[in-house]
């Protein structure tokens, strides 16, 4: 259990988020279940928590974190994109409030061996739902250079995306990139000295912008971002975590709506 994600925020999220403790809660991302379990002390009598993630791994490890709550926490593999039907099969018509802790859990990356990270030599993968067809490895190895550099550019908001997307070109024309480092030496091989050596590894915001498009990541915020305030009581409450200024932007806008 060393890579159990440590929650952010765990006190502000949970304190804003539980505003009646005997109402119905949905933890949109549950990951190793810590906010689950933060959300779970709080709720007394009737309150329930619903707890959701795409990734297999997660939902098993939340939901070991989370029994001795009987009936009053569940855990199920859905896509946060789907609550609507999820609470439709709980026969759940709103809830009292709902939680996004947006990205990948420190489990995902440091222990899923699916290529999240650059410091690993793991082959390129990056999906948290299994059962999707597209892979990392597909994207760098197979998309249209233009395509490429604008998933870098729009989702890691990468400033040497040209340089990168040209240095995975020729390399992936000598033979298909497969693994995580193999792509992180071939980023950092074209990437300016003081990046190398100050700040951020080069790699990490081709990592993230790669991510994102394999997960569809925005698509299904947007999604849930539409559907949710049906699924909520008067009064309730959404609380987003988020690590990503299109993402940050996408619920701003849509609060203030
Ligand atoms: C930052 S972690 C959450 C960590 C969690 N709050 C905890 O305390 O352990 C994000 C989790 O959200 C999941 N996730 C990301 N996008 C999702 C989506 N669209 N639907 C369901 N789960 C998603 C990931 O698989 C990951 O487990």
């Amino acid at each position: 259990m060393k890579y159990l994600h440590v929650p952010v925020l765990l006190e502000e999220t949970v304190g804003h988020l539980v505003h009646d403790p005997e109402g119905t809660y949905v933890d949109g991302t549950a990951g190793t279940g810590g906010h689950s379990a933060a959300i779970l002390e709080k709720l007394t009598g009737r309150g329930r928590l619903i707890s959701l993630d795409r990734d297999p791994e997660a939902v098993s490890l939340s939901r070991r974190r989370l029994t001795g709550h009987g009936n009053r926490a569940v855990v199920i593999r859905a896509n946060f994109a789907d609550m609507d039907r999820v609470l439709e099969g709980l026969n759940i018509p709103a809830v009292e409030g709902v939680l996004l802790d947006l990205g990948m859990s420190s489990h995902q990356l440091e222990k899923s061996g699916r290529g999240f990270s650059f410091k690993r030599g793991e082959t390129l993968d990056m999906r948290m739902n299994p059962d999707n067809h597209l892979v990392a490895s597909h994207l760098v190895n197979n998309a249209p250079p233009g395509d490429l550099e604008k998933i870098l550019q729009d989702y890691g908001e990468e400033r040497n995306a040209r340089t990168i997307v040209r240095a995975i070109v020729r390399e992936r024309a000598k033979g298909p990139i497969e693994t995580s480092s193999r792509l992180a030496e071939v980023i950092s091989a074209v990437s300016p000295g003081s990046r190398r050596h100050r700040g951020i590894h080069p790699a990490t915001r081709t990592f993230q912008a790669l991510r994102i498009a394999v997960n569809r990541e925005l698509k299904h915020l947007d999604s849930f971002l539409h559907k949710t305030p049906d699924l909520m009581t008067p009064g309730g409450r959404l609380v987003v975590i988020s690590y990503h200024s299109l993402e940050d932007r996408r619920v701003k806008h849509r609060m203030a709506q």
